[in-house]
């Protein structure tokens, strides 16, 4: 046991995670967003639809910065990639609970990159025939962008960096750290 512990520490240790947004900024944009969000929905049937895995740390600090009555559910797609990019097909691996018919949906992601996941997540949920559909995203990598999404609110636009923390994950590892860090080796 220890020593895989070891063992993990030591293969991590080689990937420096450089800080891109720190955790304050982070904060004031999120209650930013939850401001606008509040003032948009006023009076609306509002469900917070939390795509998983990455956007579970976004989403818990965004719902709580809405001042607006509100469900919250989650769904987790995986993207089938081709390489290191998502090729546009996306498997639901989990759904939603609740019907979304009839009700103001804003679907909450970690990062849209090259947007094909989320467009096809979008045309998935279209067919359950919600009031309205929106997309909350906390980054946006532009030069990445192959398939344009409209996105109703966003957190940051990012360089074309790989970046972890916050709930984003390098192969299931970093999604604690408190901010946006961009990782790259030190070897
Ligand atoms: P897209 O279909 O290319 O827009 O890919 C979106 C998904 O890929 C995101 O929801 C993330 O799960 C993952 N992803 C893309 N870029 C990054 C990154 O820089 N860090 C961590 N995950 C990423
Ligand atoms: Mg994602």
């Amino acid at each position: 046991m220890a020593s895989a512990l070891k063992k993990r520490g030591a293969s991590t240790s080689s990937e420096a995670v450089e800080v891109l947004i720190d955790g304050d900024r982070i904060q004031r944009r999120v209650r930013e967003l939850g401001r606008q969000i509040t003032r948009d929905y006023k009076g609306r049937d509002l469900v917070a639809v939390s795509v998983l895995k990455g956007s579970f740390i976004f989403a818990a600090d965004l719902v709580r910065v809405i001042d607006l009555p509100l469900t919250v559910d989650f769904l987790r797609v995986s993207s089938y990639r081709d390489g290191t990019e998502s090729s546009g097909s996306v498997r639901l691996e989990l759904d939603l609970t609740q019907p979304i018919k009839g009700r103001d949906v804003i679907v909450i992601e970690d990062i849209i990159d090259t947007g094909h996941t989320v467009h096809a997540l979008m045309e998935t949920l279209r067919t359950k025939k919600p009031a309205s559909l929106a997309i909350c995203a906390l980054l946006h990598k532009p030069e990445r962008e192959q398939v344009h999404v409209g996105i109703d609110y966003l957190g940051f636009t990012i360089p074309n960096k790989f970046v972890v923390g916050y709930g984003l994950d390098h192969a299931g590892q970093y999604r604690n750290l408190p901010y946006v860090g961009a990782l790259g080796s030190t070897e």
